[in-house]
């Protein structure tokens, strides 16, 4: 993928310092607030959770990463045997928590951490789904790879992602403005194709791929471990 200039304004802001550290502690300051914000375009989310309630099964242990607050988790469990949904923030994990408790779920557990956490055991997911995630990473490749590793033969990649560059590049400069003073996490502009492309390179078989939102583009994707 080749880098643009307002990539490159985007990463050159926090080169000296410690992205993640950065991002976490964005995603920390944010978590309440995020926690009360009511879901933009609801037919959207209800028609993916329909997608994605279609390739789950009653014995599927499932990972979620950047779970937020759980709410998909919450609304998923029933599905499933297990979902293990996790996040980087603390902050948002305890709300997860609070929640999970609060409704009596008992097939969540969480865990504070990355995909790259050593608390995820290789091959024992049948599926890994990521919602308003992917975009957000800094290392696209290398956590599609981990996610691939961390799943069974055959288990699924389950992702919504915003694919914000199929809208303009142009957004890497306000972006960068908001991230100097604070107010976003890191963001990758990435386009549909560059998503579907990593996808495909890190060992998968896109399944199904569409957009779910039309502004911003929200790429919802199905892809299998081959
Ligand atoms: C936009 S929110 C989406 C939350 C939830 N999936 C949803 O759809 O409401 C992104 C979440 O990903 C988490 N996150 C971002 N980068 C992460 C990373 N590298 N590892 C783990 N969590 C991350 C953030 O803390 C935040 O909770």
């Amino acid at each position: 993928m080749t880098t643009s200039p307002a990539t490159s304004i985007q990463t050159q802001h926090r080169e000296d310092g410690n992205e993640m550290d950065y991002s976490t502690a964005f995603w920390d300051r944010n978590a309440e607030k995020y926690s009360k914000r009511p879901i933009k375009n609801m037919p959207a989310y209800e028609h993916t959770m329909e997608r994605v309630r279609s390739y789950l099964k009653p014995t599927d242990r499932v990972l979620e990463v950047g779970c937020g607050t759980a709410s998909t988790a919450l609304l998923l469990s029933p599905r499933v045997k297990h979902i293990t949904a996790s996040d980087f923030s603390s902050t948002m994990i305890e709300i997860g928590r609070a929640k999970a408790k609060k409704s009596g779920t008992g097939n969540i557990d969480f865990v504070v951490g990355t995909p790259f956490s050593e608390a995820f055991e290789p091959g024992t997911y049948d599926a890994v789904m990521g919602f308003s995630f992917l975009h957000l990473v800094e290392d696209l490749p290398g956590t599609l790879k981990r996610i691939r590793d961390l799943l069974k033969p055959d288990g699924l990649l389950i992702s919504k992602t915003v694919c914000i560059a199929d809208q303009t590049r142009l957004w890497g400069i306000p972006i960068a403005v908001m991230r100097f003073f604070g107010y976003a996490p890191y963001v990758s502009l990435l386009t549909a194709d560059e998503l579907e492309s990593a996808v495909a390179n890190a060992g998968f078989e896109i399944l199904e791929a569409e957009n779910h939102s039309v502004s911003p583009p929200s790429r919802f994707i199905v892809a299998k471990k081959v």
